[in-house]
């Protein structure tokens, strides 16, 4: 890129550089903070957007990360400014981080807008973090680097191998079915955070992190360095110093983000056997860019993308190890012929260069293209009565056995029904049930919550089952596993037909064949809709409200309406 270094060019210098009153006053309180001319003069303003919180947990180490970021940025003759934002911590905060998503990318907007900033530094990693500060920083259009928070390191427990979120579940499972004592149950809670980070199986944070990597958001061999090793250290210094250098670029996401550089997103989270969340949030990262990214596409993009990591929850291995065979340089090398290579990132330079001369170190864990985890369709779009918008399964993590199913449907109302009612022994169910939660989508939850991987009725853990269909208008978490049917759109809350199921009705889905029907009379359908309860009304106060108002069904991204599309986004008046 060519390097004009004008500091007249800086969106800074409209700040700092008049000789009037008003900018007078901005530098005097720069210097009430102990700056001098010398710290700031002709210098970029480079944003450390820190989502650091004691309340999320997977972040821990941003705060020595913001430092060394700072380090970078005053290498290259920048001038940093950390701004806390939001923190959306997928553990602790209820009911659900994806309620926040558009509020942390409306603060991030609004914070990059109003401010004297020239370039940023975006530090996110817990789950709905990135797509968050991604869809904020596209929608200001300033310039932005995303700088990944890594997994955590690998966990051991006796001489197992324990991998975040999907262990959970599996050793739960064992629990309720007798097989885990106690003691057992407390030495794995002991185990399973290894360290600071993001869980450490292809959960939707590292999915993300891959996903913006691709798309050209973040340094090559940002995605997959774990959270606490030297190199990640000297990831946040390499990022703020390519931060000072895309303000005097004035490298935008404009400039770099395209329909093309989407596609390479979407490619890659199907080649890493990614979270079905992907989906969602670049169908609204896409809005954003004024690009309608359908399902269909999704579908298109899904039966050619063949899955290459190897990576629970749908294969065998750890972030870790992904890290340790080449990261997600040597496996995209491995699909340039699939991939845009010709995307400019943030780097200045082209896809092809960030992942030249990448190489596979461990064909386990990164396949071959003619020993591939799955030739294609590893997450698939299924259509059809129950969904005439659509929903999703991620069929590489499912029990093949159950991906052509017809079964009797057991249904939940809501969340807390599911709770109370799953492991009653009188419950009415056996293994060829299909089990069905709705209330659970974007509106009817409120927040669509990861409540898609129902649990398996104890009696049936007892038994020895293992999995079943499970179908739901909510998502599920990337560390989840099994043959749920999600995102199912519309959401029963608006009177989706899921609203209309009763038990005993009969499902079917076919997956090689992409559909899902439920098998119920028009004239029955009809019957039922007119006798339906009123939808829930919109609640009256507070963000909630706003979020009621206006957030899109699992099909359209989630985004609010508002929010879509490129906005003339005009510099603000600083007089
Ligand atoms: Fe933060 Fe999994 S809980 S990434």
């Amino acid at each position: 890129m060519t390097q004009s270094r004008d500091p007249l060019k800086l969106r800074s210098h409209r700040w700092f550089g008049p000789d009037d009153m008003r900018s007078f006053g901005h530098r005097s309180r720069l210097k009430a903070m102990g700056f001098d001319d010398i710290d700031y003069k002709d210098r970029p303003v480079v944003a450390i957007l820190n989502t650091w919180s004691e309340l999320n947990t997977c972040h821990s180490h941003f705060r020595n990360r913001a430092d060394e970021v700072r380090r970078g940025i005053l290498q290259s003759g920048g001038f940093p400014v950390e701004v806390p934002v939001m923190s959306l911590g997928e553990m602790l905060m209820k009911p659900t981080t994806m309620l926040y998503r558009n509020l942390l990318a409306m603060e991030v907007e609004e914070v990059l807008r109003c401010h004297p900033i020239d370039s940023a530094v975006l530090m996110g990693g817990c789950d709905k973090t990135v797509p968050a500060m991604l869809m904020g920083a596209i929608s200001a259009n300033v310039p932005s680097i995303f700088m990944p928070a890594g997994p955590m390191l690998t966990a051991r427990w006796k001489d197992v191998t324990l991998g975040s979120g999907s262990d959970v579940w599996k050793y739960w499972d064992e629990r309720l079915a007798g097989n885990l004592c106690d003691q057992d149950w407390k030495g794995i809670e002991n185990c399973i955070g290894r360290s600071a980070g993001t869980c450490m199986t292809m959960g939707t944070a590292s999915t993300m992190a891959c996903v913006a990597e691709a798309m050209g958001f973040s340094l090559p061999g940002a995605a997959n360095i774990p959270a606490v090793v030297a190199e990640h250290s000297r990831l946040a210094v390499k990022t703020g110093r390519r931060a000072v250098e895309m303000a005097w670029e004035d490298l935008k996401p404009s400039d770099f983000m395209t329909k093309e550089s989407i596609d390479n997103g979407l490619m890659t989270s199907l080649a890493i056997g990614g979270s079905t969340n992907a989906i969602v949030h670049l169908i609204a990262i896409a809005g954003r860019l004024g690009i309608n990214l359908s399902l269909d596409r999704f579908d298109q993009l899904s039966r050619t993308t063949p899955v290459l990591a190897d990576i629970r929850p749908s294969g065998r291995y750890l972030m870790e190890d992904f890290f340790n065979a080449g990261s997600l340089s040597a496996m995209l090398a491995r699909m340039t012929d699939l991939l845009n290579v010709d995307c400019l990132t943030v780097s200045g330079t082209t896809l092809a260069d960030q992942i030249k001369g990448a190489e596979v170190i461990d064909n386990e864990v990164i396949r071959t293209r003619d020993n591939p985890v799955a030739e294609a369709g590893g997450t698939c779009l299924l259509r059809g009565n129950l969904a005439p918008n659509g929903c999703v399964i991620k069929s590489v993590a499912a029990d093949p056995d159950l991906l052509q199913h017809r079964g009797p449907a057991v249904v939940f109302d809501n969340y807390p029904a599911m709770k109370e009612g799953i492991h009653d022994p009188d419950l009415d169910v056996d293994e060829n049930s299909v089990l069905i939660l709705r209330s659970a989508g974007p509106l009817g939850a409120p927040g669509f919550p990861e409540w898609g991987m129902l649990p398996i009725p104890k009696k049936l853990l007892e038994a020895g089952v293992r999995d079943m269909v499970r179908l739901s208008d909510a998502r599920m978490s990337g560390t989840s596993y099994g043959t749920c049917v999600l995102h199912i759109a519309p959401e029963s809350a608006v009177g989706g037909p899921l609203a209309l199921v009763q038990n005993g009705d009969e499902i079917e889905i076919n997956v090689p064949e992409r559909t899902i029907h439920w098998h119920v009379s028009e004239e029955e359908i009809t019957r039922r809709r007119a006798a339906m309860p009123p939808l829930k009304p919109v609640p009256e106060r507070g963000y909630e409200h706003l979020y009621a108002k206006h957030v899109t069904q699992a099909d359209l991204g989630c985004d609010f309406d508002f929010l879509a599309g490129r906005t003339p986004n005009a510099e603000p008046s600083i007089h």
